[in-house]
């Protein structure tokens, strides 16, 4: 489907500290929804370097993070985008610009772990098993009151990065 015109200024870009209280509205709209997991404004400040955000008119309309896991894997992760936003492309360009980051640090492989799985494949990503990302597994997934009948399923993607540790 050709995404929408946007006629406003749209601007993707690394967060900044004075972004988060307007970051928190929309990640905790999601979260109530169970859309994502929760994140504390604590977290969000502390890991402020992994974020990337869309404005428009002045407003935070979408955001994402990417979490190095290893020396060879990172992860999407706090995807989100004002629903009165959607499909302007705005999603899309969050993840391109994850995934630069990634490409600049030489992370090989990126994965999401999502309900939106149509979404990351229009983008390049593939299906895989969650088995196969077994740090992701052992460092959260294990913690998850979902952990037994989880709905989300994992998508990767390559980078052509080369790893600087064995997974
Ligand atoms: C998933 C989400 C981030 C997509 O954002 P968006 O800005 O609307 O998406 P885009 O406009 O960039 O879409 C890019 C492409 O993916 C497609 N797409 C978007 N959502 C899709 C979905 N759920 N299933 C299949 N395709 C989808 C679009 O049609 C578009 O395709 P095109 O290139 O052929 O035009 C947004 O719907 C959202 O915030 N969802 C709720 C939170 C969530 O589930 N986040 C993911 C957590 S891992």
């Amino acid at each position: 489907m050709k995404p929408k015109t946007l006629n406003l200024k749209l601007t993707i870009r690394p967060a900044k500290l004075t972004d988060v209280p307007r970051m928190m509205p929309l990640l905790n709209d999601y979260a109530r929804q169970a859309e994502i997991l929760p994140r504390m404004e604590a977290d969000v400040y502390q890991s402020i370097r992994a974020w990337i955000v869309a404005e428009a008119d002045g407003r935070i309309v979408g955001m994402g993070a990417l979490l190095v896991l290893w020396g060879d894997l990172a992860e999407v992760r706090s995807l989100v985008v004002d629903p009165a936003w959607h499909g302007y492309g705005i999603g899309r360009k969050i993840v391109s610009a994850l995934l630069v980051q990634a490409t600049e640090l030489a992370v090989p492989t990126v994965f999401a772990l999502t309900r939106q799985a149509g979404f990351f494949l229009k983008l390049g990503f593939s299906l895989t098993e969650k088995e196969k990302l077994p740090r992701k597994v052992m460092k959260d997934c294990v913690f998850c009151p979902k952990f037994h009948a989880c709905d989300e399923v994992a998508v990767v993607y390559s980078t052509g990065g080369v790893p600087t540790n064995g997974r």
